[in-house]
């Protein structure tokens, strides 16, 4: 499932990102590109960050 369609960031790679440390929305898209365009994707990447949280 695509969560950013500006830069096709699929909610997969954000996962990866995460488990390769990201864990903020701001670091979510520094490495992914995600969320850097229009940013209506940003709550999105939020909720992805906090299920992680929730889930740690
Ligand atoms: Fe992600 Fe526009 S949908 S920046």
């Amino acid at each position: 499932m695509y969560v950013c369609l500006c830069m096709g960031v699929c909610d997969r790679e954000i996962r990866e990102a995460m488990s390769e440390g990201a864990c903020s929305v701001s670091q979510v898209m520094e490495c992914t590109g995600a969320g850097t365009r229009c940013g209506s994707c940003r709550p999105t990447i939020a909720e992805l960050v906090g299920e992680r949280d929730g889930a740690s």
